[in-house]
């Protein structure tokens, strides 16, 4: 039987079933002991129009969403507000249903990725980095690099689809200081060889029979690689990084440090250290499980 009271979170995308969001926020509410549960919506396109308008009924029980791929950028057009944050970016990842049914769209992805890059004693100030790809979370990695007070010296951006890479530098570049970007026509211009922090934003990686966007020879021990796929634990090129002796993460810290400003968003609280904690070894866990 359906409970009325239980408030109902999620997120919507396509695919969306190896997400590990439901793990770590359910933990969180059965830690608190409220009666919510967070669940996935698999959305086609074509679904969307009549998804968004269910939210806005009364009896909907859905009061906070988180997004992925693909529609970071295509769920701009449903909502009432956003933050300023994600406004500027452009993609929302995660969206908060007020009582009025109002939408207001949040990006936490790019403070997500700053937690982690801080955790990982990796100050972007000065430094030379190169990013492969132009989709949504690559949106919110480089605004948020370009909007720091310290900036990075340079970033250089490829992705395969060059109209989509300028796409992207035009929209953003009217609302946030780009000088500091290159886009770049094929992966030996990002020069990986001088860099300090290379970050894959695309979905390369996530199947075993996906292509290596870069040469092994182009690691070295003073880099950083940052591969924003969780699942698997190591991509390939996370792999060979580690076989040149680069610093290697990958995104698991930044989905637990979006999930949590996401939680706290729709709860309108701080989380707790000990609940955090919880949060993180549910994923940790799940993961290690594959
Ligand atoms: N750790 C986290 O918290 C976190 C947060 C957000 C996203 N992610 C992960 O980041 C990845 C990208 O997410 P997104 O939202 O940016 O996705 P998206 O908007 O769909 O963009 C996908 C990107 O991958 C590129 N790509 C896909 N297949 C390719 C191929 N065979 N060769 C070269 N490039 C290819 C696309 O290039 P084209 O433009 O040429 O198609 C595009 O740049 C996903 O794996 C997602 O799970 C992780």
């Amino acid at each position: 039987m359906q409970d009325a009271s239980k408030a109902i979170y999620g997120i919507i995308g396509n695919p969306v079933k190896h997400s590990l969001s439901p793990i770590m926020h359910n933990t969180a509410f059965k830690e608190l002991d409220v009666n919510a549960e967070y669940r996935l919506f698999p959305l086609e396109e074509f679904e969307l129009v009549d998804f968004f308008k269910e939210l806005k009924s009364d009896q909907c029980p859905i009061f906070g969403l988180n997004v992925t791929v693909p529609y970071k950028e295509k769920v701009m057009g449903y909502m009432d507000s956003f933050s300023p944050l994600a406004q500027k970016l452009g993609a929302v990842n995660t969206i908060m249903i007020n009582k009025e049914r109002k939408l207001i769209g949040y990006n936490t992805d790019a403070p997500g990725f700053i937690s982690h890059l801080t955790e990982l004693n990796f100050n972007p100030e000065g430094k030379r980095i190169a990013i492969l790809g132009s989709g949504g979370s690559c949106r919110a990695i480089l605004g948020t690099l370009c909007m720091l007070p310290e900036r990075p010296e340079s970033i250089r951006i490829y992705n395969r689809t060059t109209s989509r890479l300028n796409d992207l530098i035009k929209d953003l570049g009217e609302r946030i200081d780009l000088s500091i970007v290159e886009m770049v026509y094929s992966v030996d211009d990002l020069n990986i060889e001088l860099a300090d922090l290379l970050i894959n934003t695309t979905s390369v990686g996530l199947k075993p029979e996906d292509p290596i966007l870069v040469e092994e020879d182009m690691l070295h021990a003073s880099l950083l690689v940052y591969d924003l796929i969780y699942r698997p634990k190591a991509t390939e090129l996370l792999r060979m990084a580690q076989d040149r002796g680069a610093q290697t993460a990958n995104g698991l810290n930044m989905l637990f440090y979006q999930g949590v400003l996401s939680f706290q968003r729709w709860a309108n609280m701080e989380l707790p250290e000990e609940i955090k904690t919880k949060m993180l070894n549910a994923i940790e866990r799940a993961l290690d499980s594959d």
